[in-house]
């Protein structure tokens, strides 16, 4: 197990454009009001490492950390590829998904400040479950904004949360201007991440002890999941006696991408190999309902539509976008990080953008083969990886293909039967 994140930050090809911050109070005036000051802080640590304090890293032991890096054979047969595939498997984790490193980290921060309630929002309910479990580790209240379209299609991942005694609310909210003044424009509207985002730290900044978290997009959820990419390394090196016997490679870095998390903790430890010469290839699969590494602009833009969070300089569907309600809900956003932006930009991330029932299918392949149901977002990985293998075939290359299992896809069975029944 790392005992350490790996700060990546200067080992991006260049530096992070400064973000725009013109509003008042500035974003950087309300995040230092809403979010804890550690966090800030990890935004731009000092060091290369930085120590994962005891608590959390018991609660990682706990919760089943470092998860299993699994070789796919029988997908590997069923593809008749030479290609070795591996998983690492975050969808074993008791919320059923990665977001629970970041959670927990974030929890105990906000506890040794001396907050008393987690605010954050959700899309597909990952996340929410991440910060409900995670606040009650800490002996934290929760509340959760979820996305109104996801709420009515997961409605599991609600009760969830619900069980661990944390309040959900639909957003666009009634419990804040801002959700008033959208349900005011379009009382149907759907939600997206960006209401969420407004509706969460609009309301953080209205109750006395509370902390805001982000599940994604920011730098210091990236620096937490770096243990996602650590324990790859490690992995593949066979330190841990499975003997995998890829020492030093893999070749192929695959996660999906909506905040970036997943994908940047998986390939933030390997930047600096690659920079240094090493035959690595990071992919990103995003959702062709919110294409913005594809088919978005480069240009400043933020991830609320309040104007609470800094403009930064990412790929953009543009603010206006309100993407469809596919079911998977955690590739929906509008506007990229600045990170990923940036590594997308200087042609160190590759990027592809896949439908819906295409992912769903290769997620409906995998279970049939290896018996692992996997999240909707981790589909689109998947699919992606599918293609991947398939053109090195072409090229009679036996590359390692590494897949990020970001979510289990167990309280997301209505989505697959839902879009794979569609003619
Ligand atoms: C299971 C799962 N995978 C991936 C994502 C995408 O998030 P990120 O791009 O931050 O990794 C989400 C977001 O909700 C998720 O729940």
């Amino acid at each position: 197990m790392p005992e350490q994140w790996r700060n990546f930050l200067d080992d991006l090809p260049r530096e992070l454009p400064r973000p725009r911050d013109l509003g008042s109070p500035s974003a950087a005036e309300i995040s230092a009001k809403v979010r804890p000051k550690a966090l800030m802080e990890q935004d731009n640590p000092a060091e290369r490492w930085v120590p994962i304090p005891q608590p959390v890293l018991e609660w990682y032991r706990r919760i089943g950390r470092p998860t299993p890096l699994y070789r796919a054979r029988l997908l590997e047969k069923r593809l008749g590829t030479g290609a070795r595939v591996y998983l690492k498997r975050e969808d074993v984790l008791p919320t059923g998904s990665f977001k629970l490193n970041t959670a927990i980290a974030q929890a105990y921060y906000a506890a040794v400040e001396g907050r008393t309630t987690l605010v954050s929002e959700t899309g597909a309910g990952q996340w929410g479950m991440s910060v409900a479990l995670a606040a009650s580790m800490f002996g934290l209240d929760a509340e959760i904004f979820m996305v109104k379209c996801s709420l009515d299609q997961k409605p599991y991942r609600r009760h969830y949360m619900e069980l661990l005694g944390a309040q959900v609310r639909p957003s666009p909210s009634d419990f804040t201007a801002f959700g008033r003044g959208v349900l005011d424009r379009r009382p149907d509207h759907p939600g997206s991440l960006g209401t969420a985002i407004s509706d969460a730290i609009e309301y953080t900044l209205g109750k006395d002890s509370a902390a805001y978290i982000s599940g994604s997009g920011v730098p210091h959820v990236y620096l937490h999941q770096t243990l996602l990419g650590l324990e790859v390394q490690a992995q593949l090196e066979g330190l841990y006696g499975e003997a995998v016997g890829e020492a030093g490679r893999g070749d192929h870095l695959v996660a999906c991408s909506g905040g970036g998390s997943n994908l940047c903790g998986l390939i933030g430890p390997y930047l600096s190999a690659r920079a240094g010469g090493a035959d690595l290839r990071f992919l990103a699969a995003e959702s062709t309902a919110a294409p913005r590494l594809t088919a978005g602009r480069y240009t400043y833009g933020r991830a609320d539509l309040a104007g609470y969070t800094p403009q930064v300089l990412g790929y953009s569907m543009g603010a206006d976008f309100v993407p469809p309600p596919v079911h998977t809900a955690g590739l929906r956003n509008h506007h990229s990080s600045a990170v990923v932006s940036l590594l997308r930009n200087e042609g160190v991330l590759d990027a592809v953008a896949i439908e819906e029932r295409k992912a769903l299918e290769a997620g409906r392949l995998l279970l049939q083969t290896e018996g692992i149901l996997v999240a909707p977002e981790s589909t689109h990985a998947l699919a992606a990886a599918i293609d991947v293998v398939a053109e090195a075939d072409a090229q009679g290359l036996e590359p390692v293909v590494v897949v990020l299992a970001s979510g289990s896809g167990h309280l997301d069975l209505q989505s697959y039967s839902e879009v794979l029944r569609r003619p």
